[in-house]
């Protein structure tokens, strides 16, 4: 009688580990996070593994709105984006192939940036949260939130970024190297900054999490 209770219980215990394994599988399949894409293998080496680079020139793409990934993927693509070192790389890739990688780099966890010099009461600060009033400079909080998370899909998260890449990307768009934003929302932000304006703001924004 004992054994036999045992025995019913051992397999009940096997039937509920079952269950669970073809629950996690089920999982598995929908989470798009744990198959990594074929091609997410050429973007480590400049993105990291994981999409959080470790090189300021090398955007974090970990934790980025998928939507902005995806259509920056796309911009390069078309050369509505100017990028001499990506253009190559996703002339392969398939409108698919860029959704598909958008989704996974927006799934990994982006990890924080190493603090700068530019804390509380910095100007760096000042700009983010509230512009530059004289120059007619918005907040950046404004389109990129409190704490440089974004709104998807078209607002990009900042938070963490180096604080190279943020100033190349700002300057580009001042510059008018960088068109591809909608409304010439970046292009107007960025007028009327200076490069040492650009350079506080930036490592503002690496140091937010
Ligand atoms: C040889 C280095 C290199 C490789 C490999 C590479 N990238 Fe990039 N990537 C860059 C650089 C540099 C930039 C910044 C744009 C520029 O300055 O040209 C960039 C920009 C991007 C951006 C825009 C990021 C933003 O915040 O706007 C995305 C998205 C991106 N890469 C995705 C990928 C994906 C996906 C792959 C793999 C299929 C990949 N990259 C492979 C170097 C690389
Ligand atoms: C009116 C809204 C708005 C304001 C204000 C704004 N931005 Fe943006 N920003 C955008 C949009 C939209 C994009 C995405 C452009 C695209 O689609 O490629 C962007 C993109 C960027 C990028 C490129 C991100 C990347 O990963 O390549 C940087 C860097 C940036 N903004 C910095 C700033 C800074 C710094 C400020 C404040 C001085 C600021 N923005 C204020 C709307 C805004």
């Amino acid at each position: 009688m004992a054994l036999r209770k045992l025995a019913v219980l051992a397999m009940g215990a096997l039937m509920t580990m079952a269950v669970a394994s073809v629950h996690a599988e089920d999982g598995d399949e929908d989470n798009v996070a744990s198959k990594v894409p074929a091609q997410a293998q050429i973007c480590a080496g400049c993105h990291g593994p994981d999409g959080n680079s470790l090189v300021p020139m090398f955007p974090k793409i970990a934790g980025q709105h998928p939507e902005y990934l995806e259509k920056q993927l796309k911009n390069i693509k078309s050369n509505v984006r100017l990028s001499p070192v990506m253009m190559a790389i996703v002339a392969p890739l398939s409108d698919e192939d860029m959704a598909l990688l958008g989704t996974y780099f927006s799934q990994q966890p982006a990890k924080p940036g190493t603090p700068g010099t530019s804390g509380p009461g910095s100007v760096g600060e000042k700009i983010y949260h509230g512009g530059i009033p004289g120059a007619g400079v918005p907040a950046c909080a404004s389109c990129h939130g409190a704490q440089g998370a974004g709104i998807a899909p078209g607002f990009p998260r900042l938070a963490g970024q180096h604080a190279n890449y943020t100033s190349t990307q700002v300057k580009a768009f001042r510059d008018g190297q960088r068109k591809n934003d909608a409304a010439k929302m970046m292009r107007m932000v960025s007028a009327k900054m200076t490069d040492e304006d650009i350079a506080a703001v930036a490592d503002y924004i690496q140091g937010l999490k």
